[in-house]
C-alpha cells in the first residue's frame, strides 16, 4: 500500500507531465488520449452534465508491473454499497431538480460517474475522464482548447483522493463538491481553489474531540489514526489542542486496512502495554472495520473509545465487533437529517442499470447474495432471476441512518443547480446560449445561500467549509444485543468557546457497559492539600502529589501551587483549608487565671481582715506606736496592689491595656513610699532619743504624708509621660507559635516600662537600705526588722522576675508579673503585718504600754 501514499508526491509531476503532453501535441493532430478511453459507470444525458466520483470498490487486485507492455485495468474488488447509496442520492437530487420547475426552467441536468475504487490513481483518471471527455480523439477542426465535459464533480469521500483530485482540477476552476472528505488541510485555498465541501472541516471536530476528551477527565490516552490524509491531520489538530487542554497522548500509532500483521501485532502490544486506558481513533470507517477485527481476535476489551465521525455511527464496524470492544464507544457524527423521498427513489434499481452491465450485474449479485451464472466449483448460491424484491432485504444498502451523509450529498447538488441558475439568469426561461465558465460557476457556487426543502441552511464560508456542528454518540448496547447510537448532546462550534458542547443526556454508558466514566490519567489527581510537581523527562500529565508546606493550603484537586494562609488563620491537619488561629490569653476561664482570681481576692480578703483587726484594736499601745496613719495607707495600698493584678487577667484591650502597667507601678510606688516612710519613722525615731530631740519635728506626720506624696507624684508623672508618648496597646503576636495568635499588650514604648519599674525598684532598694540600717536598733517592737525581710522577699521576687518575664512565651509572660504582683504583695502583708496580728489576738499581754516600754529600757 505504500503505492497509494506515495502517490500525492511522485505522482503530480506525471499528472502535468500527461496533462501537457496531450495538449502540445494538439497542434499536429488533434488531441489525442493517452491510454484507454475509460467510460463512466453511471451516465445520463442532459443538457448540463455534472460529474460523480466514487469508490463503488474500495480495493484493488495487486497487479505485478512487467513494465514491457501496457498495466492492465485495474481489477477492483469489495463492493462499498454506501457509496452506492451516495450515487443514488446524486441521481435523486437531479432528478427532482429536472422536475421541479422553478429551479433551472427548460433545464435538464444530466451526469457522468465514474468508480474510482479507492484508488487515488483512479480518481485522477476518473477526474479528467469528467472533465476531457472520453472520446479518443477530438474534433481537430476546432484546436484542442474546448469547454470543460462537466461543470462541477461531485464527490470522494476520502481525503486523500479528494486532495489529489483537487489539485488536478484547481487549475481550471472546476468545482469539487465533497461530502464527506474532512481533512482541515482541504480549507487551505490556496492550494484547493475549487475545492468546497457540504461537511465540517476536521479543524473543529479534532477540537471538539479533544474538548470532549477533556470534558471527562481523561487527561492521559492513546491515539490511533488512519495513515493518510485525513488521521494524520486530524490527529495532528487533535494533539495540538490537546496539548493547550493539558491533555497528554501517551501514543499515537497509525494504521492503514492493508497493513501487515507484524505492523498490527505491534499496534495491539503499545495498546497493551499503555496505561492509558482512553483510545482516540482518528480512523475511517474501512480503516476501523479491518482494525476492529483484529482486535476483536486479541480480546482488547476494557477500553474506551472515542471516534470521529467517520466510524462512530458505522454499522459495519458494530457487527465486525465481536467482542464488545467498542461498546460505550463516544464520538461525533454529523446532526441527524432527513430527505424526504429518498428512502423510496433509493429502492429503484433501475438508474444503476444505465451503462456498465459488469458493475450493475456484480452489484445485484452481492445486494441479492446470488448469481446469474452460478459456478459450481464455489458453494451453490442461489441464480439470479433479475426480478428480485428489495422488500425484506437487510443489508447496508438498505440500511437508512447515514442519511445525515446522503444530506450532504443532496445539498452539494442542489448547490451546483442554484449557482447554474442565477449563472445562467433564469426567470421562467433560462438562457441557454450563454456560454458557461467554470470560475464563474465556482464563485456563484461560493457566495451561494439557500434553504433546501427540509429547511438546512446551505451556504460556504470563506474556505468553502459549512459551519461546523456535531451530535455526540455513544454506543449503548441494549439487551438484545443491538448497539444503539444515542445522541447524548450536541457540539456546535459557531457558538461561544464555553457553550460549544452541551451534553443534555448524562445517561452515557461507557466500555463495558459500565456506568462510571472511565479514570484515565498517568497518575492519580493530586488531592486537595497537595500540589503537582512534574516528574523529570515525563509528560505534563505525569507528576507526583507533594503535601503542601507549613502554613501553606490547597483547595483543589491538582492544585498546581500552595497558597499561604492569612496571617490570623493556619492550615487545617489535611491542609486544605485555612482556619482561624486560635487566640492565646490568660483568661479568667482556664485553671491559671482562677488561681490568680483566687489569689488576688484572698489577698485583698486578708488585707481587709487586717484592717479590721487594726481599726478594731487602735487604741491598744502596738497599733498606736506603729504610726496607725502609714499604716493605714498601706493596708490601703497593698488593696489596690491585689487588686491590680486581675486588670492582667482576660482579653487585653485598649484600657486594660494602659491600666495595667500605671495601676501596677503608681499602686506599687504607694506601697513602697509607705514603707519607707515607716522605715524612715523608725530611723528617725532612733535618732530622736539621742540629744537634739527636734529631728521628729521634722519628719512629723505633715512630712510623712508629703514625702508619699512626692514619691507617688514622680511614679504618676512616669505614668503620664508614657501613657501621652507612647501608650502600650494590644497586640496579636504571630511570631510565637505557628498556629496560635498570641493576644497581648505591647509595651508601646519600653523605657516607659522600665522606667516604672526601675523606680520601684529603686525605691525598694533605698528602703531596703533604710532598713537594713534600722534593722539593729533597740526598738521595743522593731518593725524594721520586718521591713527589712519583707524588703528582701520584695526585691527577691522582682529580680527574679526580670529574666523570667523576658523569656517567658505569650500568656506565661503575664503569668509571670501577676505571680510577682501576688508574692511580693503577699510578701509586704505577710512580714509587715501578720507578726503585729498575732501579738494582738494571741498575746494582748505584750501589748501594754509597760511591755513596749519595758523592752525599750
Ligand atoms: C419526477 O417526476 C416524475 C414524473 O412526474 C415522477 O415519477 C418522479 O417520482 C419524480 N421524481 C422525483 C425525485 O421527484
Ligand atoms: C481509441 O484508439 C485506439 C487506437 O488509436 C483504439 O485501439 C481504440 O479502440 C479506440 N477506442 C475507441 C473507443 O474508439
Ligand atoms: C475474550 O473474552 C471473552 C469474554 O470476555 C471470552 O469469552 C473469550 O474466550 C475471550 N477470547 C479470547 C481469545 O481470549
Ligand atoms: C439492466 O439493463 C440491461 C440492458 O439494458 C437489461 O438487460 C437487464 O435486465 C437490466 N437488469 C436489471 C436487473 O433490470
Ligand atoms: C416487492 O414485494 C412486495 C411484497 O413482498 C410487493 O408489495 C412489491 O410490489 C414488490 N415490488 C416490486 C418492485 O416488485
Ligand atoms: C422575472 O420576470 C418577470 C416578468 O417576466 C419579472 O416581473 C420579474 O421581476 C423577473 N424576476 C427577476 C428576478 O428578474
Ligand atoms: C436519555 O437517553 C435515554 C436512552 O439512553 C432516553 O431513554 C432518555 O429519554 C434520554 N433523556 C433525555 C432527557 O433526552
Ligand atoms: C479556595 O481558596 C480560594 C482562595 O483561598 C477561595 O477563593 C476559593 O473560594 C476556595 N475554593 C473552595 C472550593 O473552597
Amino acid at each position: 500500500m505504500t503505492f497509494i501514499q506515495k502517490w500525492p508526491e511522485q505522482g503530480w509531476a506525471l499528472l502535468h507531465l500527461f496533462l501537457v503532453t496531450s495538449f502540445s501535441q494538439a497542434e499536429e493532430q488533434g488531441c489525442r488520449l493517452r491510454g484507454d478511453p475509460e467510460s463512466p459507470q453511471l451516465v445520463m444525458d442532459g443538457d448540463i452534465l455534472l460529474g460523480g466520483l466514487f469508490s463503488f470498490h474500495t480495493s484493488w487486485k495487486e497487479r505485478e508491473n512487467i513494465y514491457t507492455e501496457k498495466p492492465p485495468p485495474l481489477q477492483c474488488t469489495s463492493l462499498n454499497f454506501r457509496e452506492f447509496q451516495l450515487a443514488q442520492t446524486m441521481l435523486f437530487a437531479i432528478e427532482e431538480i429536472n422536475n421541479r420547475s422553478e429551479l433551472l426552467p427548460g433545464i435538464s441536468l444530466g451526469y457522468r460517474i465514474y468508480d474510482s475504487c479507492g484508488s487515488i490513481a483512479r480518481s485522477i483518471k476518473g477526474a479528467l475522464a469528467l472533465v476531457n471527455g472520453n472520446e479518443n480523439v477530438s474534433d481537430t477542426s476546432k484546436g484542442c482548447t474546448k469547454p470543460a465535459n462537466v461543470q462541477a464533480i461531485m464527490g470522494e469521500a476520502s481525503s486523500s483522493p479528494s486532495m489529489a483530485i483537487a489539485t488536478v482540477i484547481g487549475p481550471f476552476h472546476i468545482p469539487l463538491i465533497s461530502h464527506f472528505a474532512t481533512c482541515a488541510c482541504l480549507s487551505d485555498k490556496s492550494k484547493y481553489p475549487s475545492f468546497l465541501r457540504t461537511i465540517p472541516s476536521d479543524y473543529y471536530q479534532s477540537r471538539a474531540l479533544a474538548q470532549l476528551v477533556k470534558h471527562f477527565g481523561w487527561t492521559w490516552v492513546g491515539a490511533v489514526r488512519s495513515n493518510e490524509d485525513y488521521g494524520n491531520n486530524g490527529m495532528a489538530i487533535f494533539t495540538e489542542t490537546a496539548q493547550q487542554l493539558g491533555i497528554c497522548v501517551e501514543y499515537s500509532m497509525t494504521f492503514y486496512r492493508t497493513d501487515s500483521s507484524d505492523k498490527i501485532q505491534r499496534l495491539i502490544e503499545v495498546i497493551k502495554g499503555a496505561t492509558s486506558r482512553v483510545v482516540v481513533g482518528f480512523l475511517s470507517h474501512m480503516d476501523m472495520e479491518v482494525l476492529i477485527q483484529h482486535l476483536s481476535n486479541y480480546n482488547l476489551t476494557g477500553y474506551q473509545w472515542v471516534g470521529t465521525e467517520a466510524w462512530i455511527f458505522d454499522s459495519v464496524t458494530v457487527s465486525r465487533d465481536k467482542n464488545h470492544i467498542l461498546d460505550g464507544a463516544i464520538g461525533l457524527y454529523i446532526p441527524k437529517a432527513h430527505v424526504s423521498g429518498l428512502r423510496e427513489f433509493m429502492f429503484d434499481l433501475r438508474p444503476l442499470n444505465s451503462s456498465n452491465t459488469d458493475l450493475f450485474t456484480e452489484f445485484w449479485e452481492g445486494l441479492f447474495s446470488c448469481r446469474f451464472k452460478p459456478s459450481f466449483s464455489a458453494e451453490v448460491q442461489k441464480e439470479c432471476t433479475g426480478h428480485e424484491n428489495l422488500t425484506g432485504v437487510e443489508n447496508i444498502f438498505t440500511d437508512m441512518s447515514h442519511m445525515s451523509i446522503f444530506n450532504n450529498m443532496y445539498k452539494g447538488v442542489y448547490a451546483v443547480a442554484h449557482a447554474l441558475h442565477t449563472v445562467l439568469s433564469c426567470n421562467r426561461t433560462c438562457d441557454i446560449n450563454m456560454k458557461l465558465d467554470p470560475l464563474m460557476i465556482l464563485r456563484h457556487i461560493r457566495n451561494i445561500h439557500f434553504k433546501t426543502k427540509e429547511g438546512d441552511e446551505v451556504y460556504f464560508n470563506e474556505n468553502g467549509d459549512p459551519t461546523a456542528k456535531y451530535e455526540i454518540i455513544n454506543w449503548q448496547r441494549k439487551e438484545n444485543g443491538i448497539v444503539d447510537f444515542v445522541t447524548v448532546g450536541l457540539y456546535d462550534a459557531s457558538l461561544p468557546p464555553d457553550k460549544q458542547m452541551n451534553l443534555q443526556n448524562e445517561s452515557l454508558v461507557w466500555a463495558q457497559n459500565s456506568k462510571e466514566v472511565p479514570v484515565s490519567v498517568c497518575n492519580e489527581r493530586c488531592p486537595p492539600g497537595t500540589r503537582k510537581v512534574l516528574q523529570k523527562g515525563k509528560p505534563v500529565c505525569c507528576y507526583d502529589c507533594i503535601k503542601c508546606a507549613e502554613g501553606e493550603i490547597s483547595n483543589s484537586t491538582d492544585s498546581v501551587s500552595c497558597v499561604r494562609c492569612h496571617l490570623e488563620s493556619w492550615p487545617n491537619e489535611k491542609r486544605d483549608a485555612c482556619i482561624k488561629k486560635e487566640a492565646v490569653f490568660l483568661s479568667y476561664e482556664e485553671i491559671m487565671g482562677v488561681l490568680f482570681t483566687a489569689a488576688s481576692l484572698f489577698g485583698t480578703c486578708l488585707t481587709s481582715a487586717v484592717a479590721y483587726i487594726f481599726v478594731t484594736y487602735r487604741n491598744t499601745p502596738l497599733v498606736r506606736a506603729n504610726n496607725s496613719e502609714l499604716s493605714f495607707l498601706l493596708l490601703f495600698s497593698l488593696t489596690l496592689c491585689f487588686l491590680c493584678s486581675l486588670t492582667f487577667i482576660g482579653q487585653p484591650s485598649d484600657w486594660s491595656c494602659m491600666l495595667r502597667h500605671t495601676s501596677f507601678g503608681i499602686t506599687f510606688v504607694l506601697c513602697i513610699s509607705c514603707v519607707l516612710g515607716k522605715t524612715i519613722v523608725v530611723l528617725m525615731a532612733f535618732k530622736a532619743t539621742l540629744p537634739g530631740r527636734n529631728v521628729m519635728k521634722w519628719f512629723g506626720p505633715v512630712q510623712q504624708r508629703l514625702s508619699v506624696l512626692g514619691f507617688t507624684v514622680v511614679q504618676v508623672i512616669i505614668c503620664i509621660l508614657w501613657l501621652i508618648i507612647s501608650p502600650p496597646f494590644p497586640s496579636k503576636n504571630f511570631k510565637e507559635f505557628k498556629d496560635k495568635i498570641i493576644l497581648e499588650c505591647s509595651l508601646g514604648s519600653a523605657v516607659g516600662f522600665w522606667a516604672v519599674l526601675g523606680y520601684i525598684g529603686l525605691l525598694a532598694t533605698l528602703c531596703f537600705i533604710c532598713a537594713f540600717l534600722a534593722r539593729k536598733l533597740p526598738d521595743n517592737f522593731n518593725e524594721a526588722k520586718f521591713i527589712t525581710f519583707s524588703m528582701l522577699i520584695f526585691c527577691a521576687v522582682w529580680i527574679t522576675f526580670i529574666p523570667a518575664y523576658v523569656s517567658s512565651p505569650g500568656k506565661f509572660s503575664v503569668a509571670v508579673e501577676i505571680f510577682a504582683i501576688l508574692a511580693s504583695t503577699f510578701g509586704l502583708l505577710i512580714c509587715i503585718f501578720i507578726p503585729k496580728c498575732y501579738v494582738i489576738l494571741m498575746k494582748p499581754e505584750k501589748n501594754t504600754k509597760k511591755s513596749m516600754m519595758g523592752k525599750g529600757a
